[in-house]
C-alpha cells in the first residue's frame, strides 16, 4: 500500500477565511513552545513567532515543509500528525483538513470519509504532546459534524470553549480553545 507520506505533487493550502480566523487567535494567544500542525503556507507558524519562544511547524506535504526554511526560531518537519514529533508544547495549533471526502482525496482539505477522521487521530494522540497547563486551538467546519467533534474532544480528555464562529457561504467555521480536563 502506498504510504500517505510518499504522495507527491500536493498543492500548498493557501490561506482562506478559516486560516485568518485562526491567525487572529494565534496572534493573541501564542506563547512558549508552539506546535503548528498542518502548517500549509506557514501562516499560523509565522503569526505564532511574534510571541512564542520557538515554533515547530509540521506538515505531511514536503513542499510546505521546504517552503518554511530560513526563519529564526522556526523548525519545519514532515510528519503524519505526531509521528515524527518529539517533546511537549505549550500551544498546539491545528487548522485541520475537515471536509468529508468526495472523489479524489485531497489531504489539504479532506478529513476522511466523514470529515472528522484526521481530527479524531489528532485528538487521540494530542495529550501526550501538550503541557499540563497548555492549550490547543482547533478549527473545523459545520461540514465536519460538530456533535461528533465535541464528543471526540470530551472522550479524549479535553474541555473546550468556542472562541468564535464565522459563517462563509454554505458553512460555519468554528475556532475552539481546548485544555486538558482534570
Ligand atoms: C486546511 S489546511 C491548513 C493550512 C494552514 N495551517 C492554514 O491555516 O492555512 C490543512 C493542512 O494540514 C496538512 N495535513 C493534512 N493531513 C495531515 C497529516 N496527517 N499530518 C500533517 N499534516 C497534515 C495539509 O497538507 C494542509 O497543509
Amino acid at each position: 500500500m502506498k504510504s500517505i507520506l510518499t504522495s507527491d505533487c500536493m498543492q500548498i493550502y493557501q490561506p482562506r477565511e478559516d486560516s485568518y480566523l485562526l491567525e487572529k487567535y494565534v496572534k493573541k494567544l501564542a506563547r512558549g513552545k508552539v506546535l503548528d500542525m498542518g502548517t500549509g503556507s506557514g501562516i499560523q507558524a509565522r503569526a505564532a513567532l511574534e510571541k512564542a519562544d520557538n515554533v515547530l511547524a509540521v506538515d505531511i506535504n514536503m513542499d510546505a515543509v521546504n517552503n518554511l526554511e530560513g526563519f529564526e526560531k522556526l523548525t519545519a518537519i514532515r510528519s503524519d500528525l505526531f509521528e515524527n514529533v518529539k517533546g511537549k508544547f505549550d500551544v498546539i495549533i491545528f487548522n485541520a483538513p475537515y471536509l468529508p471526502s468526495e472523489g479524489e482525496f485531497d489531504p489539504a482539505l479532506d478529513g476522511g470519509a466523514k470529515g472528522f477522521e484526521v481530527i479524531e487521530r489528532f485528538l487521540t494522540k494530542a495529550k501526550d504532546f501538550l503541557e499540563k497547563d497548555g492549550f490547543m486551538l482547533l478549527v473545523f467546519s459545520s461540514f465536519t459534524d460538530k456533535k461528533k467533534v465535541d464528543q471526540l474532544i470530551k472522550e479524549n480528555g479535553f474541555s473546550f470553549e468556542l472562541l468564535e464562529k464565522i459563517h462563509i457561504s454554505f458553512e460555519d467555521i468554528y475556532c475552539y480553545r481546548l485544555t486538558i480536563a482534570f
